[in-house]
């Protein structure tokens, strides 16, 4: 089993990412600002996993805040909130995560400080729980969508390791590997950061998932051959109406499916479904340093003064996506009905 990111011993322990594939190696964060460097650097990365680093990394803040009185806990707890909020605007499940946290605060005002102090802690263990869990039940859910013998495309790392365990698109692969069915995944390598080349197929190999990496250029292509039975992706932030953010080069994908028949599915948590923002167009959208396009590793790939555009995510509009598959089901078109009434249902347990 593949463990992103836990809470040990008054730490916050997490995956390296970028030394992924070639070094398993974890990191041991022992102050809250180590788990802000760690996101912005994407050594934890994918939404629910960004959410789930960020209610762990907020409660290790928590525990250094020295002040005694309501007020200056208040003040530095709210400062260190502000901070992780600061980190990656695209993710839905980040903000989610701090008003989580924030709510758990507010509700344990009557507390000693060390009391609250470990109500914090067990938010952000319950946090981290609860989105494996979901990812479990987004499993049983979207399985029934893949038949035996299938051909899936994925893009980007929406696995065990964008996670906090078991993850959403591969969550779902993994059920229904699970169920016995044969399949087969194309990983798109997703550039420039190549977290399907260095991460989706990381999983996939560890677990001998029968897979096939591609460069993104070469999706349409297999699809024009009648080589892909479906897509499944995960997101990063869903509007009301169901137009959803996920990493660059999702939306191209989504509109060659439509061209080529070929069903396109999303798997995300409620969390990253955002019912404040009515439409895509309103959804922030992370633009990250030109190095990530310019260089690789370090090396310089591009003459040296190039302007760069490096805009990390995309919006799909939800006419092009056949499915959104959650813990509580499975919406469908028109989302904002479909989406309302998942949320109602989780939230009347
Ligand atoms: O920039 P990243 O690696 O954080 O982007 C991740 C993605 O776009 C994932 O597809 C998304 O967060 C869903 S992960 C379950």
């Amino acid at each position: 089993m593949i463990r992103t990111i836990y809470w040990d011993n008054n730490a916050v322990v997490m995956i390296d990412q970028k030394a992924l594939p070639l070094q398993e190696t974890y990191l041991t964060c022992k102050h809250y600002e180590e788990v802000i460097k760690a996101i912005n650097d994407l050594t934890v990365r994918g939404a629910p996993a960004i959410g789930v680093a960020a209610a762990l990394g907020i409660a290790l803040g928590a525990l250094c805040i020295e002040s005694g009185d309501p007020e200056g806990f208040r003040t530095d707890f709210y400062r260190i909130c502000e901070r992780f909020a600061a980190t990656r605007p695209t993710a839905r499940n980040l903000f989610w995560a701090v008003e989580k946290m924030k709510k758990r605060f507010a509700e344990s005002a009557s507390l000693s400080p060390a009391r609250r102090k470990e109500a914090l802690v067990a938010e952000a263990i319950r946090i981290c729980e609860e989105d494996s869990a979901a990812n479990r039940a987004m499993g049983r859910h979207g399985r029934s969508l893949i038949k035996n013998g299938d051909t899936i495309l994925t893009h980007c790392n929406a696995g065990a390791l964008a996670t906090a365990g078991y993850g959403t698109a591969l969550g779902v692969i993994r059920a229904a590997r699970e169920e016995g069915k044969e399949l087969h995944v194309f990983v798109d390598e997703t550039r420039p950061v190549l977290q399907g080349a260095r991460l989706t197929a990381w999983e996939l190999t560890k677990e001998n998932i029968p897979a096939t990496l591609i460069t993104d250029s070469m999706a349409g292509s297999l699809m024009q051959q009648g080589r892909i039975n479906l897509i499944i992706v995960g997101a990063d932030r869903i509007a009301l109406n169901g137009d959803t953010a996920n990493k660059i080069g999702t939306y191209t994908l989504a509109v060659l499916a439509k061209e080529h028949g070929i069903p396109f599915y999303i798997a995300a948590p409620l969390s990253t479904i955002d019912l404040s923002v009515q439409e895509g167009r309103a959804i922030p959208i992370e633009e990250r340093e030109g190095e990530e396009v310019s260089c690789y590793h370090g090396v310089r790939t591009a003459p040296a003064g190039i302007k760069v555009y490096n805009p990390a995510f995309d919006v799909t509009p939800h006419r092009y996506i056949t499915a959104i598959i959650t813990e509580k089901g499975i919406a469908t078109a028109p989302y904002g009905e479909s989406l309302q009434r998942l949320v109602a249902a989780q939230a009347f347990g």
